[in-house]
């Protein structure tokens, strides 16, 4: 089959690069790709909310499925689009309709939907601008750190905790009243602070069941130590070594069975990924977040972890018959290490010539921001390139990444070199 993969980033870099070794592929596509992608599919110029010409590049192609990255043309309805159209109705898309990706696009529905299905969460309360003044009283009942989540999208940005009750508040009125977040801001969220580890876990559902895929944690900050602004994310291990079968178990009966019911429930035809953003606070998994996409870095040491054929997985999402598929996964631990722009996630400069690429050894690629120009790799984003590699430990896994991370060079290259090491004293 023909298939497209839409999205630029590593997460489609490495959805694709696994796509590629299906043996039910015929053709590969991505929109719009990059520098990696184009070594080994078909980039096609096209923007990921464009609709229109992405049905146009649908039927030109012969395409059967497609695989959407982000989150962006979910929440705006891709999946629908397609279902609505009687030419592109039979096209499997991997990816919720709009319904489902609320559990993402809005803090409250999330909220309300855990709350409902008894997933473990943060007590919460949302506010508007008409209700601000009981928001402010609400703040004064809890204690710090005071965590406040604007409702929607905000490009990773929209949630700030803050020790200080007087910044909280002073916080949550440029929310709802100057909207600093836009629409996203106009109803927040203010919900308990939970204490723990964060990890990720990831499932691919076809609606009635599901295949739990390997978990993973990734590293947001900036500087090394977790220091500094919130970045996309700087690199990633799988698997976490905290997370162990017995939390994992917990997680399964306590987050995803519900999460799956609870979508059947509320009759919310859920086919893709679901991203689970965990808390594990004395070994109990709380939930932090749903995301209805995997996760970037995540997907460049998640995807290389599963040893089935992903496009077959996919299509038994599309044909709903996931429960026939098998999953077999590498127990040998994934890692990925992020090379930025120097400046970001604030102003940095792109069309860096990329050199070195060539001498890598024992690690695999993935491209993130990188374009062709005048036949060269060149930057083309804040997060640049992945570095993933696999061993029998985490240490060794490690050693590999930042091996080849150094060999790869471009201006103002920037890296954390403490990926990882925090974990390095759990035993897998
Ligand atoms: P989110 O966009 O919901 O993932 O939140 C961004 C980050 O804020 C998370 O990755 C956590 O580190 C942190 N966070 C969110 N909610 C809470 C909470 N209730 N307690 C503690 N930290 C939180
Ligand atoms: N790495 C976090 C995310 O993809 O949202």
């Amino acid at each position: 089959m023909n298939v497209l993969v839409l999205g630029s980033g590593g997460r489609e870099h490495a959805l694709a690069w696994k796509i590629n070794e299906s043996k039910l592929l015929t053709k590969l596509f991505v929109a719009p790709g990059n520098a990696g992608t184009a070594s080994f599919a078909t980039n096609l110029n096209v923007n990921v909310n464009d609709f229109d010409t992405i049905k146009k590049v649908v039927l030109e192609n012969n395409i059967s499925l497609v695989v959407v990255g982000p989150e962006d043309p979910l929440v705006n309805g891709i999946c629908d689009f397609f279902l609505a159209d009687n030419e592109l109705k039979n096209v499997g898309i991997i990816g919720p309709q709009k319904d489902g990706a609320e559990l993402e696009g809005s803090k409250e529905f999330s909220k309300k939907f855990m709350i409902k299905h008894n997933i473990p969460t943060a007590q919460y309360q949302s506010f508007t601008n008409d209700t601000l003044n009981n928001g402010l009283t609400f703040l004064e009942t809890l204690s710090p750190p005071y965590v406040l989540k604007a409702d929607g999208l905000a490009a990773g940005k929209g949630v700030v905790i803050l020790d200080d009750l007087t910044e909280a508040k002073n916080e949550l009125t440029e929310m709802l009243s100057n909207k600093k977040f836009g629409e996203a801001s106009a109803k927040v969220v203010i919900e308990e602070f939970l204490s723990g580890i964060e990890l990720s876990v990831f499932v691919l559902t076809d609606g009635n069941s599901y295949k739990i895929l390997p978990a993973a944690k990734d590293y947001k900050r900036i500087g090394e130590g977790d220091t500094g602004l919130n970045t996309g994310g700087m690199g990633a291990i799988s698997p976490v070594p905290f997370a162990d079968e017995n939390f994992l178990s917990k997680v399964e009966e306590q987050v995803v069975k519900p999460t799956i019911e609870g979508l059947k429930k509320e009759n919310i035809n859920y086919k893709g990924f679901i991203f689970i953003g965990l808390m594990n606070n004395n070994g109990n998994p709380f939930v932090i977040e749903y995301n209805v996409r995997m996760g970037d870095p995540e997907t460049e040491v998640v995807i290389p972890r599963i040893e089935s054929d992903l496009l077959d997985l996919f299509h038994g999402i599309a044909t709903q018959t996931l429960h026939e598929k098998g999953i077999k996964i590498n127990p040998q631990t994934a890692t990925t290490v992020m090379l930025v722009s120097g400046g970001y996630p604030e102003a940095y400069e792109k069309g860096k010539a990329i050199t070195g690429l060539e001498n890598i050894e024992g690690s695999t690629i993935f491209h993130a921001g990188t374009t062709i120009k005048d036949n060269q790799v060149v930057t083309n984003g804040g997060r640049v390139i992945a570095v993933t590699s696999f061993g029998n430990s985490l240490e060794e896994a490690l050693e590999k990444s930042f091996k080849n991370a150094e060999k790869i060079q471009f201006e103002k290259k920037y890296y954390r070199k403490d990926i990882g090491q925090d974990l390095l004293t759990h035993k897998n």
